[in-house]
């Protein structure tokens, strides 16, 4: 979704939001536009398409000299990607120029007073009317910062905004609620961003601003206000990353790179919480009383971090013996949802700031029931809003098809599943330490599955079935949870019509869409069902499906009776292994979208960050 860069100094601006915009391309978008204040006011420069077509437009930046600006990338809510639609967008009478990041509710009705005022607009964005209201307000009282407050005010949605003002040479206002915004400390300069990439190039001083916040900058001092306006310190936290987390590292695509980072972030994810063969989770804090108390579990997520949820369900009910149901966030929200002290609500979210993730985490906390966040991105709205919050130590992840992210959720999900039944004593504890020696061994094992001779052999099938128009993932237990993932993996990245099932259901009715040729993918690595999903391959076989399957090592030679081709993965402790099964399903989405030209990194239509309803 949109990306906001802002910058007060001594350098010129141009470059440096050209480059922050840069960093912030994963989020998707479709058009760019930055604004300078320098020698000749206020001046904005936007385009439709890639951040390439406005470096032309600018050249690299020169053609807007100052060293004050604000940029931003634009993913289309209101009105088409097109150069009018592009922010910043200024005030009819030039005044104001803002870049925006979020929804503004109710546009409509702000528009058409402004219109009753004389104002006339020049785009379809929600975003306009902030500047027209910001200047409206400036006309009347002639000071900026209460023209901000009180355009503000009136505001009804989500908004992270970056604001100049022609007659304030030196000086930014920025203003966050429910969309992210992150203040960059320099020296003798100051950022605003979307996202910390943006300005890690610059500064390592980063502070997460709250809701209701206002920063009020130049070059040389920063004030900072509340939601109440009241004066308030934000202290700068130290990004201890590199860079380097967030670049390619000479792999051609983001999401390459981050499958083979798997191995790594998992440790970091996993090792710090096993301790002598039990979690130790000092994250979780609610008293073992407390939990014992708990009498259902929601997992409220979306996506493919929905569908770790939907894992979560078989392990958590298995070890634990409590009812879980996971719940896609924007039902949650309108489903009125049976909550109370005693209903643990867990919601899981690389980003923290999916829109419906944060307004069902609301919800919860509203009806009492304990929260528990399962978050990636340190110091995030979901991570903030929580009673406490779980960080999958995953790193940047820039690809917009979640991989390591998704990985380290489950591996997050396992380790809150083992501490919760030691808590409760629903395993035993011979159980448990074998399970958490297991766990501790899990970045070895994926590290297997992502072997040269692996990988040469999933390229091998992608290349070979990359031109199916549809296909079926097919698996039972927790495979038909990891088939959700793999199936969305293979829709987003290269545009295969592709529908998971549970693979009892099929005859139930999806069976008459296999006809001769369409290729299915059955995951058979649940030990106990394996005859009973190698019955469904038959079913679709005799109807003509051409099927991949994806066993443990020890069931190969059985599958291969049965299926057309077999891909293995090693096998490790049942619980633990879709965390094996999704690694192939990743690769050959990756090696299918790159065969069909796809691009990998940045799929059309989508965002990495869902901030809109
Ligand atoms: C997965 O590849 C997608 N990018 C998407 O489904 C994603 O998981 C979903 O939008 C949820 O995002 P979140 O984890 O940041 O909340």
């Amino acid at each position: 979704m949109c990306g906001i860069v802002g910058y007060v100094g001594r350098q010129q601006a141009a470059p440096i939001l050209l480059d922050g915009l840069s960093k912030l391309e994963y989020r998707g978008y479709d058009s760019a536009g930055i604004c300078v204040h320098g020698p000749m006011g206020l001046e904005a420069m936007k385009t439709k398409g890639r951040l390439q077509a406005l470096r032309d437009k600018t050249d690299d930046g020169k053609k807007l000299p100052g060293v004050i600006g604000i940029g931003h990338t634009r993913w289309a809510t209101h009105g088409a990607p097109s150069d009018q639609n592009s922010h910043p967008h200024l005030s009819d009478d030039g005044v104001i120029a803002v870049v925006h990041n979020g929804i503004i509710e109710n546009y409509m009705e702000l528009k058409e007073m402004l219109i009753s005022k004389g104002c006339h607009f020049h785009s379809d964005t929600d975003t306009e009317v902030i500047s027209n209201l910001i200047a409206l307000h400036y006309r009347e009282h002639h000071d900026l910062l209460e023209a901000v407050r009180q355009a503000i005010r009136r505001l009804e949605g989500s908004y992270a905004l970056g604001i100049l003002c022609r007659e304030f040479p030196r000086q930014m206002i920025a203003v966050k609620k429910d969309s992210p915004l992150i203040f960059g400390f320099g020296d003798g300069e100051y950022f605003i961003a979307s996202d910390v990439p943006a300005i890690l190039k610059h500064t390592r001083k980063v502070a997460y601003l709250e809701d209701g916040d206002m920063a009020v900058f130049t070059a040389n001092s920063v004030s900072f206000y509340n939601a109440l306006g009241e004066p308030v310190r934000r202290t700068p936290e130290t990004i201890t990353w590199e860079l380097s987390a967030a670049e390619r590292g000479g792999f051609p695509h983001f999401m390459l790179k981050e499958i083979y980072d798997q191995p790594n972030v998992l440790r970091d994810t996993i090792h710090p919480r096993i301790q002598n063969n039990h979690v130790v989770l000092d994250e979780i804090p609610f008293s073992p009383s407390v939990l014992k108390k708990i009498r259902r579990i929601y997992i409220v997520a979306c996506g493919s971090s929905y569908y770790v949820g939907c894992v979560a369900k078989y392990i958590l009910e298995k070890s634990c013996k409590i009812p879980t149901e996971p719940i896609v966030a924007s039902e949650f929200r309108y489903a009125d949802p049976i909550l109370d002290e005693n209903t643990l609500c867990l919601f899981i979210s690389q980003s923290g700031e999916t829109a419906d993730t944060l307004a069902a985490l609301r919800e919860a906390k509203a009806q009492k029931a304990k929260t528990l966040a399962i978050v990636n991105v340190v110091g995030s709205a979901i991570a903030k809003a929580a009673d406490q919050v779980l960080y999958t130590w995953a790193g940047p992840e820039i690809a917009v098809a979640t991989t390591k992210a998704y990985s380290t959720q489950l591996a997050t999900i396992y380790l809150i599943t083992l501490y919760l039944a030691e808590v409760l004593e629903t395993m035993a504890q011979e159980e448990i330490q074998a399970a958490c020696k297991a766990l501790y061994g899990l970045p070895e094992q994926i590290q297997a599955c992502l072997s040269q001779e692996r990988i040469t052999q999933i390229q091998y099938y992608a290349s070979t079935l990359f031109d199916h128009r549809d296909a079926f993932f097919i698996g039972r237990n927790l495979d038909s949870a990891t088939c959700l993932e793999g199936s969305l993996k293979l829709k987003e990245i290269a545009y295969i019509h592709s529908e998971a099932y549970a693979a009892g259901e099929l005859k139930h009715g999806p069976i008459s869409l296999i006809e001769p040729g369409t290729l299915v993918l059955a995951i058979a690595t649940v030990a106990p069902l394996f005859e009973k999903t190698m019955a469904n391959i038959k079913e679709v076989k005799a109807r003509g499906a051409h099927v991949l399957c994806l066993t443990t090592e020890d069931l190969e030679q059985e599958a291969k009776k049965t299926a057309d081709h077999v891909i293995t993965v090693p096998k490790i402790h049942p619980l633990l292994q879709p965390s094996l099964n999704v690694i192939p399903l990743q690769t050959f989405s990756y090696y299918t979208a790159l065969a069909r030209g796809c691009d990998v990194d940045q799929p059309r239509n989508l965002a990495k960050s869902v901030t809109v309803e």
